[in-house]
């Protein structure tokens, strides 16, 4: 079975580590790549890989929204967020999924303290990609209310189509002043990543109880982490979203559902 992942730049990915591990253990023969492939060469070059046997891949920066139109069918997460993580090659054609929405709700579910969705208030930091699968996995769990901002006010605001009345934006000068209504903070954005800016932000108006998720996990516990873990809150690091985004796309191409345990992780982090 070839598998692997497209990007552009690719070299970075974590996923091999993951899929190669879960191939291994599941006695599955086949390989897992990173495939860099430019911008310009998308189309021509996923035709050719899939000639040589490529069967199913994950779609990365930049790519995951211009794969769209490559697929002949899309499931409904996937055409719902308008972009696509995860590709299965078959018979019937190229069938586009997205499983970043699933990684995001299920990290929160087997890492917290059995936090429901359910009539809550999610606050979320950054509009980009990430924030677009994580807000409409929210809304599709049922949250009461997504308090949204981000640098760039105007993404915030298209973001804000996907439910008017559950969505609030807020600018980002002015975000402290709605900590207090939050039962979950998600950083979406890139800052507090190894190399990048820090998060400027000061939970001291946290609501008392809230969880404080990053996607960041390089390193695994971000500032934001420390601060919370030092105010008492409970936390739960980005880790798992790439973890149980993979599991699920595993599943898609395999029909197995593989482990994530402390062992995959270390091998992850390592
Ligand atoms: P991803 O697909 O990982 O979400 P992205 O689409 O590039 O990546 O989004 C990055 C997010 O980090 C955006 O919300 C971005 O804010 P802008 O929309 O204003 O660019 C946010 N971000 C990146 N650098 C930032 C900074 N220095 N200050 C505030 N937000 C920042």
């Amino acid at each position: 079975m070839k598998l692997g992942v497209i990007g552009h730049p690719i070299n970075h990915s974590k996923s091999p580590i993951i899929h190669n591990q879960w191939l291994k253990d599941h006695g599955i023969d086949g390989e897992y790549t990173a495939i860099d492939i430019a911008p310009d060469n998308l189309e021509k070059d996923i035709k050719d890989y899939i000639e040589q046997g490529l069967s199913g891949f994950n779609v990365t920066v930049p790519h995951k929204q211009s794969v769209l139109s490559l697929c002949s069918s899309l499931e409904a997460t996937a055409a719902a967020i308008g972009a696509v993580n995860t590709i299965i090659v078959s018979q019937d054609g190229i069938k586009g999924f997205n499983t970043d929405a699933y990684g995001f709700l299920e990290n929160i579910r087997q890492n917290s303290n059995g936090f429901e969705f359910r009539n809550k208030t999610a606050f979320i930091l950054g509009a980009g990609g990430a924030a677009k699968a994580i807000i409409y996995g929210l809304l599709e769990s049922g949250v009461q209310k997504i308090i949204l901002t981000n640098r760039t006010y105007d993404k915030a605001q298209n973001l804000q189509e996907f439910d008017p009345y559950k969505i609030e934006c807020v600018t980002w000068d002015e975000k402290e002043r709605f900590l207090h209504e939050a039962d979950l903070l998600v950083n979406t954005t890139s800052l507090g990543m190894v190399g990048h800016k820090e998060l400027e932000l000061d939970l001291s108006s946290l609501k008392k109880g809230a969880i404080v998720n990053d996607i960041v996990y390089a390193p695994l516990e971000t500032n934001l982490l420390k601060q919370a873990r030092l105010l008492g809150y409970e936390t739960v690091t980005g880790i798992g979203m790439l973890l149980y985004q993979a599991q699920k796309s595993f599943e898609i191409w395999t029909g197995i559902v593989p482990k994530v345990d402390q062992s995959l992780i270390n091998k992850v982090m390592s």
